[in-house]
């Protein structure tokens, strides 16, 4: 049940803490079905991430984290693509499929593509007896519990924090990362638990008023550069799933090429603004979007918000963390702006229409 809470979705993301708990917990123990995926990746030439919606957004940020603190190139597709291009993978590569059902047929499928190549095959997922822990060589465990909320959260913080851990561990096995700099990164993995915490009490006002000033707007778009992109991806896939609202997410240094047309006087903009070697060039980005009129909520770090504050009608501050970590707590605000929104127009965030839970079908 959701014992106490109206829905499943509001109950599950206020779970995240406890969720990224246990799921730390299970990798210091070294939690995995089959061969250690560290040890795999730390012969490997490349690694590919595959999988689908929330969970391919996951990936976006494995990617940074693997490339950064594990020292392997490092691609993302979507597993439906993916498959179906002729994938220049072989002996010698990585194929991490993320699926926090282990059901997903397009990633199921990705994965035998990349067996048959001769490719390494791991997979990442919530559910243990699942398909996925049956395919793969080797498979790390989120311990998220069950998540029964069609719309994925707290599987989603959960696998940046499992790909986090990952990413350290194969860094020190490829000699990349400094026993010092490694220690001090688990130390942020570590915190994530008590940040996600503070990011939901932070969160909790300026959302509301959000909600209230923007739940009848007919679009929203979504920016974010580096790590903030995947989750301006995730923040406008969860406000399409739930609250029907239709919004599309974009590197903010593409607004030039494009999107920037959509904007009027009004518009919601909601921009991923946390701590990043490029939050600079966001900043006027930003500014851009406010001189057409654009209003702006922006996700902010705590110390480092300056000029962003300047820019945005709304702010929400999250504590600090190391740069690659950041989509753990900044997602907060976006899954419960998508909430909020959902509930002011009278849907029922657990069972949005059109969607299953698992997608066992191409
Ligand atoms: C979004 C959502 C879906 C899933 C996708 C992949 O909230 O739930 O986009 O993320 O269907 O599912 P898994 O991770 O089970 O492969």
């Amino acid at each position: 049940s959701h014992a106490g809470h109206e829905s499943f979705m509001l109950a599950e993301i206020g779970e995240q803490p406890q969720a990224l708990r246990r799921t730390l917990r299970a990798q210091s123990a070294a939690h995995a079905i089959g061969e250690a995926p560290w040890e795999t990746l730390a012969g490997a030439r490349s690694v590919s991430f595959v999988g689908c919606g929330t969970s391919h957004h996951a990936a976006l940020v494995g990617r940074y984290l693997l490339e950064s603190w594990g020292g392997l190139r490092a691609e993302v597709d979507v597993a439906s693509e993916w498959r179906h291009r002729d994938p220049d993978v072989g002996p010698g590569d990585v194929v991490l499929g993320i699926t926090q059902s282990g059901e997903t047929a397009d990633t199921l499928g990705a994965l035998r593509l990349a067996r048959e190549r001769g490719a390494h095959v791991l997979g990442l997922t919530n559910v243990p007896g699942s398909q996925i822990t049956r395919e793969a060589d080797g498979t790390i465990l989120t311990d998220a519990g069950t998540e029964v909320s069609v719309a994925a959260t707290k599987t989603f913080v959960t696998q940046i924090a499992a790909l986090a851990g990952l990413a350290l561990r194969t860094g020190v096995a490829r000699g990349v990362l400094e026993p010092a700099r490694a220690a001090l990164l688990a130390d942020g993995v570590e915190r994530l638990p008590d940040v996600v915490a503070q990011a939901q009490e932070a969160a909790a006002a300026p959302v509301a008023r959000a909600v209230e000033r923007w739940a009848e707007e007919p679009f929203f778009l979504f920016l974010g550069r580096h790590v903030g992109l995947p989750v301006a991806l995730e923040g406008a896939l969860k406000l399409k799933e739930i609250a029907y609202v239709p919004s599309d997410a974009y590197a903010a240094g593409e607004m030039k090429h494009g999107p920037i047309a959509l904007l009027s006087e009004g518009t919601p903009v909601i921009c991923v603004a946390t701590e990043s070697p490029v939050l600079d060039k966001l900043r006027s980005n930003v500014a851009e979007v406010r001189a057409r009129g654009a209003h702006v909520l922006a996700i902010a770090t705590e110390g480092c918000a300056g000029s962003i504050a300047d820019e945005a009608d709304e702010l929400v501050l999250i504590p600090p963390t190391d740069v690659l970590l950041s989509p753990v707590p900044a997602i907060v605000p976006l899954q419960l702006l998508a909430y909020g929104i959902a509930r002011a127009r009278g849907l029922d965030p657990d069972r949005p229409r059109n969607l299953a839970k698992t997608v066992t079908v191409e």
